[in-house]
């Protein structure tokens, strides 16, 4: 390493990521000098707040409340956005990109509804935008879908992108207890936002299935058609339902390629106790990716949290520093199509999906119930594979649950909506998807 290699890394956004990356950078720094062969020297920190002790040491003037200074600054070579959301965030980027710098962000809101766009500039000022900790905190999920499997057609992808979701979950699969007891317990655990709609909802996972759709298939980012369904609605009793057929529920972001479409969708999903993602319980993240030279791979690691996160955003940054220092840039394409080579490809509408079902119908206990359920479900063409019965009795209905053989989700909704509205169905008949290939 000379004397005279530097590279200047201003960071926005010092809040827990952000600081991450600052004690990364400076904790690690001669590490990090060895591997890249210059210093990543943290010349600036930006953020509303300096008067909050992070624990960071920095040089005096280093840590300021003006972002649009560290943007301005001509020395600093690396922009790192560590701020979130979609207004100044984006303001702040496309400014650093108008000023010639590398961009490193962890974004995947704004990624997904504006990354054309940020992408489209970046390209136009010849600068890398990288985004490795925008899905999967640090487990490698963009990198290995660029650049490992870069040889690979990926034909599919099946991710839990949602530590907060996981973790609700799996409290309900091994406690019994509902979804709101255990987002309380989340919430005391320091898991889930006060306001943990973005997570439990599914926009988190979209935002993410957005952007490896992207990634995978050479499309443009599309978050508008990606259907999306949260967790909320997940009981105990379906949990339990799934068990007896050998599934478990989980929170999935599930895309496929389909020639001239792709699937991408985010909903609770029963998969089969034989299917890896299974196993993924608590706060953590996994993601099933299939090449057509691999077979199927599987990444498995913290998907947020200070640390792994700015892990993430440090192999971004050294990416960076490595193309300047070999006076190169954008060697390898963000979203790793070559630009012209993106297309808009449509994303499946959800009611055109084909898979299987789970029906949970809360019907009186009487004779012909059942027969006048599947006479609705057969007139749609609705082929069932298995019907339970079980005396639970609520709110003097009992539990009539279905397992579909494959069918057309228009078909369900129409169905299942002239079920609900039999005089000897009570409640809202629930629908889960299943994933299983074993299913005829
Ligand atoms: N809130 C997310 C989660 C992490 O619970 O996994 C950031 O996307």
């Amino acid at each position: 390493m000379t004397e005279s290699a530097k590279i200047n890394i201003g960071l926005l956004g010092c809040g827990t990521v952000g600081a991450g990356v600052a004690k990364l950078l400076i904790g690690n720094k001669q590490l990090l000098a060895a591997r890249v062969g210059a210093d990543l020297n943290l010349k600036w920190v930006a953020d509303i707040d300096i008067e909050t002790d992070r624990g960071i040491q920095l040089p005096d003037g280093a840590f300021i409340n003006d972002a649009h200074k560290v943007v301005d600054d001509p020395d600093t070579d690396i922009i790192v956005e560590m701020i979130g959301g979609e207004g100044i965030a984006k303001d702040l980027i496309l400014k650093a990109i108008e000023n010639g710098k590398h961009v490193v962000t962890a974004n995947k809101a704004l990624l997904a509804a504006q990354g054309n766009e940020l992408f489209a500039a970046a390209a136009q000022k010849g600068v890398d935008l990288a985004f490795e900790a925008s899905v999967g905190g640090c487990m490698p999920t963009i990198k290995s879908m660029r650049e490992s499997l870069v040889g690979n057609h990926i034909k599919a992808m099946t991710g839990i992108l949602n530590g907060t979701c996981n973790y609700i979950l799996s409290k309900i699969t091994d406690e019994g207890i509902s979804f709101k007891e255990a987002l309380d317990q989340a919430q005391n655990q320091g898991y889930a936002e006060a306001d943990p709609t973005l997570d439990v909802e599914g926009f988190d996972t979209a935002h993410k299935v957005a952007i490896l759709a992207a990634l995978a298939y050479g499309m443009e980012i599309n978050l508008t058609d990606v259907y999306i369904e949260g967790i909320s609605r997940i009981t105990p009793l379906d949990i339990a339902f799934a068990e007896q057929f050998g599934y478990r529920i989980k929170l999935l972001a599930i895309s496929k390629f389909l020639n001239d479409r792709v699937e991408a969708r985010v909903h609770p999903t029963m998969i089969p106790f034989g299917n890896l993602l299974t196993h993924i319980n608590g706060t953590v993240n996994a993601v099933t990716i299939s090449g057509d030279a691999v077979g199927d791979i599987l990444l498995y690691g913290h998907g947020a949290g200070m640390m792994p996160t700015a892990s993430a955003v440090i192999s971004d940054i050294v990416d960076i520093a490595r193309n300047i220092l070999c006076g190169a840039a954008r060697r390898v394409p963000p979203l790793s199509y070559q630009r012209e080579n993106i297309r808009k490809i449509p994303i499946l509408p959800i009611d055109d999906l084909v898979t299987h079902y789970y029906f949970r119908f809360s019907a009186q206990d009487r004779p012909g119930v059942l027969s006048t359920i599947s006479g609705i479900l057969g007139k749609y063409d609705i082929s069932i594979q298995s019907v339970h019965q079980k005396g639970r009795k609520t709110n003097g209905s009992v539990p009539v649950v279905m397992l579909s053989h494959l069918v057309k989700e228009a078909d369900v909704k129409q169905a299942l909506s002239e079920i609900s509205a039999l005089d000897v169905v009570s409640d809202e008949p629930v629908l889960i998807r299943i994933e299983d290939d074993e299913m005829d």
